[in-house]
């Protein structure tokens, strides 16, 4: 799979991804991780845990990528072919303000999608997606429709509902993430957050 590191792009095998990722109980993984800020904040705080981001686009990850962090990597793929070396990974997904082809597959139960996230995680994996109103729109749904479709889907691709709730300006200025910034102080700052565990 390809990994980038700031200006750098190189070829990782399951070898080498398993040396890193070895003595780690807890890995995450970020799909649409965006600028890779919420990857690197939460390697940050969580030394005992692995992080991985993974964006279909590289120019967005050049800067957080090429920090030294040795318990987070970045992956350039798009979530509808995650890499095989990551099957059987991850303790728990997020996705984070999918905007795109990301959302369209959520929304449209694409089984490239569903496949690849059943595969990257372990039994029992947990799974947050957080979405906003805009991004919605600009697919045709609006804000709770659209979360409800979103839930229906991957309820009926092997994820149970945990939570569903609403989120406020206040609570996105919570999250560490770009978006969840560029959300809270924008003019829309309508979003919800879906909380889902593997069956
Ligand atoms: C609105 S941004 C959110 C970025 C980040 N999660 C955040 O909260 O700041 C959506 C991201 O999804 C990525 N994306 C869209 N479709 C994708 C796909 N099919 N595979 C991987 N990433 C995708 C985009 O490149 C973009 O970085």
């Amino acid at each position: 799979m390809e990994i980038i590191r700031g200006r750098q792009s190189l070829e990782f095998d399951d070898t080498e991804l398993h040396e890193m990722l070895s003595g780690y109980q807890h890995i995450g993984l970020d799909l649409g991780t965006g600028d890779g800020r919420f990857v690197c904040g939460m390697a940050e705080q969580n030394r005992d845990k692995f992080f991985v981001g993974i964006d279909s686009c590289r120019e967005n990850l050049r800067l957080n990528s090429g920090r030294k962090l040795s318990n987070a990597l970045f992956v350039i793929d798009s979530a509808q072919s995650l890499p095989k070396e990551l099957n059987g990974l991850a303790s728990h997904l997020s996705i984070n303000f999918p905007w795109g082809s990301l959302l369209e597959s959520l929304l449209n139960s694409d089984a490239c999608l569903a496949d690849g996230l059943l595969s990257v995680t372990r039994p029992c994996a947990s799974m947050d997606i957080l979405l906003n109103g805009e991004a919605l729109s600009a697919t045709g749904w609006k804000l709770e429709s659209g979360a409800d479709q979103i839930e229906r889907v991957l309820n009926a691709s092997g994820w149970m509902t945990k939570s569903h709730s609403r989120l406020n300006a206040n609570l996105l200025r919570t999250i560490p993430t770009t978006w969840a910034k560029r959300l809270a102080f924008g003019r829309d700052p309508r979003a919800i957050r879906l909380s889902f565990q593997k069956n």
